[in-house]
């Protein structure tokens, strides 16, 4: 059965080229699964229906405090939109999707009709970068990234809609280095969102969603381990303040995801947006972390906007660079848990 493989191991060679288109879509959705999502929630349900694959937003898996419109979740979800599209083209299937139909169903975030050609893509450079793109945490080398590369993450955004605005001005760089460690000190105040930030927050490898205790500093074996119980216990508010203004000053790229208007079909580009820059980054060699922290406070949001000079809505915020080692790699859920047959 395809729903058994691990979609971090799964190789282009696994495609059951033999088998019915049904069981053919169900594989390909092993890539949209390898999205990035906030927490790490993944928070996705697919359901096949004849030549239809629905994308829901499972909301029992939001982070209802910090985010009651669950503007990240459905943002994640864009993500895996993106993953999906991307490969389903690269199996040979054509695809027409709708986002968030009118008068659909509770939680519908895409409509993706398809059609097999048998005719499998050419260009799969985006397709390998599901693979190969990982959040990266830690400080990149000092190398600059070329205004080609910047130029390919902005038409990235375009295609969905969205802008990807390039942080290439010092001063500029280190007042965002300051509102991500004031959102950070913001959103750690609150007892409520730090309950529910730990809640997230999983042993090193021991987990199949969550963010594993290393991405949350804890690198050495025993802390990752212990990490969701010193989560619960500890506050680290200081340690991340201080932590992300250092990485955000260290970063030669920076950049920021804005959407037109901040509808929940914004939120949905927005998701597909940044995959896209991602997967360009990553196909070129390059990982991001994101830093989003002040894009949730409304106050440091609106800050944000007049700092860039903008009418947009900035949805999301990314350090971009070469890494200096090989990125960790996140589990993911099994197939078998987010799809309805
Ligand atoms: C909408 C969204 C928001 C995110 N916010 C953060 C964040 O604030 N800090 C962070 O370190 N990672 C953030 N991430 C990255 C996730 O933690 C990461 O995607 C997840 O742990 C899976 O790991 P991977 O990206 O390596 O596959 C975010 C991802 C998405 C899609």
């Amino acid at each position: 059965m395809v729903t058994k493989l691990k979609s971090r191991n799964i190789t282009e060679n696994d495609f059951p080229k033999d088998a019915d288109d049904l069981t053919k879509v169900s594989f390909i959705l092993h890539y949209a699964i390898l999205a990035p999502s906030s927490w790490n929630a993944q928070p996705w349900i697919f359901k096949l229906q004849g030549n239809t694959i629905k994308l829901f937003h499972d909301a029992e898996r939001m982070q209802t405090h910090r985010d009651p419109l669950g503007r990240e979740n459905i943002i994640s979800c864009g993500a895996a939109l993106c993953n999906l599209r991307i490969a389903l083209r690269r199996f040979g299937f054509l695809e027409e999707t709708v986002i968030m139909p009118p008068n659909s169903e509770e939680n519908l975030i895409a409509e993706v009709t398809w059609k097999n050609t048998g005719e499998f893509g050419k260009d799969n450079k985006l397709f390998k970068a599901i693979q190969q793109r990982h959040s990266y945490r830690k400080p990149f080398t000092d190398e600059i990234v070329k205004p080609e590369l910047i130029e390919l993450f902005e038409n990235a955004a375009k295609v969905y809609g969205c802008e990807f605005i390039p942080i290439t001005i010092n001063s500029t760089q280190m007042a965002l280095a300051g509102m991500i460690s004031e959102g950070d000190k913001d959103l750690g105040a609150d007892l409520a969102t730090r309950k529910e930030y730990a809640s997230w927050v999983r042993s090193s490898g021991r987990s199949e969603d969550g963010v594993p205790g290393y991405a949350m500093g804890n690198t050495n074996a025993v802390a990752g381990i212990l990490a969701p119980l010193t989560h619960r216990v500890f506050n680290y508010t200081d340690e991340f303040a201080r932590g992300d203004q250092a990485l955000t000053c260290a970063t030669t790229l920076l950049g920021v995801i804005t959407s037109p208007t901040d509808t929940p079909s914004d939120w949905v580009q927005s998701g597909q947006a940044v995959e896209r820059v991602l997967l360009s980054a990553a196909a070129n060699g390059l990982q991001a972390s994101f830093l989003n922290q002040p894009i949730p406070v409304v106050e440091l949001r609106k800050r944000l906007q007049s700092l860039l000079g903008l009418t947009d809505w900035p949805q999301l915020i990314l350090r971009i660079g070469y890494p200096t080692e090989a990125p960790k790699v996140t589990a993911r859920r099994k197939l078998d848990d987010v799809l309805l047959l």
